[in-house]
Formats: structure tokens, sequence, C-alpha cells
């Protein structure tokens, strides 16, 4: 499968900036090229997601590894259109959500394991931040494995952080009981577009061999920002009123002024509001 192997080196250069050695005669090259080139989608085509597929699909998700076995992350199916809209209503910036064929909502669930243990009769000594943190990696790993089930049957995907930014109205709607959190929504549907590969961080600086290291961060970071906008630069440059126009706009800036301004600093309260205890 020489072509195979070729596409992934190429979509791994784009993404990395360096060429990755790539048998042809590995097995399971056609999941590594769909990894490697993956990217979001945030158009869709007019195209119903038939509920069979979206049920094998969610399936195949909840089949992910879970942390001591306590499955812990869960997946709502967010059909009626009412709320729907509601939920699109409040992120207006994201129009991709409100036209999307199918949203979902995954779940962190630290509530089933106390009532399993009160059903059992047995106490629960674990009411603290591994349970919340159990659960929320469960959940994102569920979510990563119901992208890539999706993206293997040829549907797109947008995850939807931003739901959490309102996550108290979200959660009193979807009617949410004490100690389950969404940590991610996601948009799902027949891709209309395909968008570009977003290049990434270099593995010198998220690869690391026997230990960690950091290396020398400001250059690798310049290095990628100019790498990054020669394959695709900002459109937009954040917040100008506050930091003035940039003649060079990488991505370390567009980051650095997104985290110039607080955001989300309710989301610990709310999470405690639910019942989780964070200590
Ligand atoms: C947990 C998570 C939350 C995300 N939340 C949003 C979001 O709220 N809105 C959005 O448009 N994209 C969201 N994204 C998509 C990212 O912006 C996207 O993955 C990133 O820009 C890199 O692009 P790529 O996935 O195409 O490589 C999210 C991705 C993840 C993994």
């Amino acid at each position: 499968m020489p072509d195979l192997a070729q596409s992934i080196q190429a979509a791994l250069s784009e993404r990395f900036g360096e060429r990755l050695d790539v048998d042809p005669a590995l097995p399971g090259l056609d999941e590594l090229s769909r990894l490697a080139a993956r990217r979001v989608h945030r158009r869709w085509l007019a195209r119903e997601v038939a509920p069979d597929l979206l049920r094998l699909l969610c399936a195949c998700a909840l089949s992910a590894p879970s942390k001591s076995d306590l499955q812990q992350g869960d997946i709502l199916i967010i059909r009626e259109k009412a709320k729907r809209q509601t939920i699109a209503a409040l992120l207006p910036e994201m129009p991709w959500l409100s036209d999307a064929p199918v949203f979902l909502v995954f779940l962190a669930n630290g509530r089933r394991l106390p009532r399993i243990a009160q059903l059992r009769g047995k106490p629960f000594p674990n009411d603290h931040l591994d349970l919340f943190f159990n659960a929320t990696v469960d959940a994102a790993i569920v979510l990563a494995t119901f992208l890539r089930a999706a993206e293997a049957v040829g549907l797109g995907c947008c995850p939807i952080s931003v739901i959490r930014d309102h996550a108290r109205v979200i959660s009193e709607m979807l009617v949410l009981p004490d100690k389950v959190v969404p940590i991610a929504g996601m948009c799902v549907g027949w891709p209309a577009e395909v968008s570009g590969i977003t290049a990434r961080l270099p593995l010198g600086l998220t690869l690391h061999e026997e230990r960690f290291e950091e290396g020398d961060l400001a250059a690798q970071i310049e290095s990628y920002d100019r790498r990054r906008a020669a394959l695709r630069p900002f459109r937009n440059q954040r917040d100008p009123e506050r930091f003035g126009r940039a003649d060079f706009y990488g991505w370390s800036e567009d980051k650095a002024r997104q985290y110039a301004t607080p955001t989300r600093t309710d989301f610990g309260a709310f999470v405690r509001a639910k019942g989780f205890r964070l200590d």
C-alpha cells in the first residue's frame, strides 16, 4: 500500500514539519491515514445521520478502555429541535452547532459509583478529586473514541467545549443530576467541505523520551508559529483594542491573547455545586 504510506507521511509532515518513516507493509495503514489527516468539521450536508448508525457509533465509543473498569463516561444524544436551538442560541458565535444534524453531550458520571456503593451497602470513602478526575478522563476517552468511529464511516465531528461557558443552564436544561457534568458537546454530520490539516507543535516539544525535556521553548514556539502561519495564517487578531495589531500574528500570540482574559472562572463552583468534592 505505498499510496497510503505516502499519504500518511505527507499529512504528518504538514502536521509536524518533520518527515516520519512509514513502512508500507504495516497493517492498519488505513486507520493511521485517517488519524494522521484528521481534522474537525464545521459545515454539514443537509443529510440525516440514521439513528441506528449513531447508536452503533456510540456503542463503539463506549467500548473504550475505562479506568479500573469503572465506566464513568456517558453520552447524551440530543435530537429534540427545541433543546438544540436553546443550546445553539447560547453560542451564536458557533453556527456549526445549529446546522449539525446530531448533537451529543459527553458526560463525566461520578454518580453511578457512589450509588452502587449504596446499593451494595458499602461505604464510599472516595468522594474527592479523584472521582471527578477519573470520570472526566473516562468521558474524554469516550469522546475521542467516538471521533475515531465517526470518522471511520465518513462522518465529520466538532467537539464543543464552549457549552461549559453555560454549564449551569445546560445542566438544568438536560436535567443532569448531581455528580454528572458535561465535559464537551459534539456536532456530528456528513461533511460539506474538507478543511485543512492544522499544524501541531513540533514533536520536539510534545514527545518526550525517557525524561521530560522542554528544550528551547522560545525558539521552538517561534519556529512553529512561522511554519503554521505559512500553511494557514490566522484571519483575525484577537482583542486588537487591548493588545494592538501585531505585524506577525502567530499561534502563540493568539493563545496568549486568548488566555489573557479570564474564562470559565465559575466552572469549579459549578462542579462543586453538582456535588463533586474537589479536595
Ligand atoms: C475537548 C475539545 C473541545 C473543543 N471545543 C470546541 C468548541 O467549543 N468549538 C469549536 O469550534 N471547536 C472546538 N474544538 C475543536 C478544536 O478547536 C480543534 O480540534 C483544534 O482547533 C485543532 O483542529 P483539528 O482538530 O482540525 O486539528 C474542541 C476540541 C476538543 C478536543
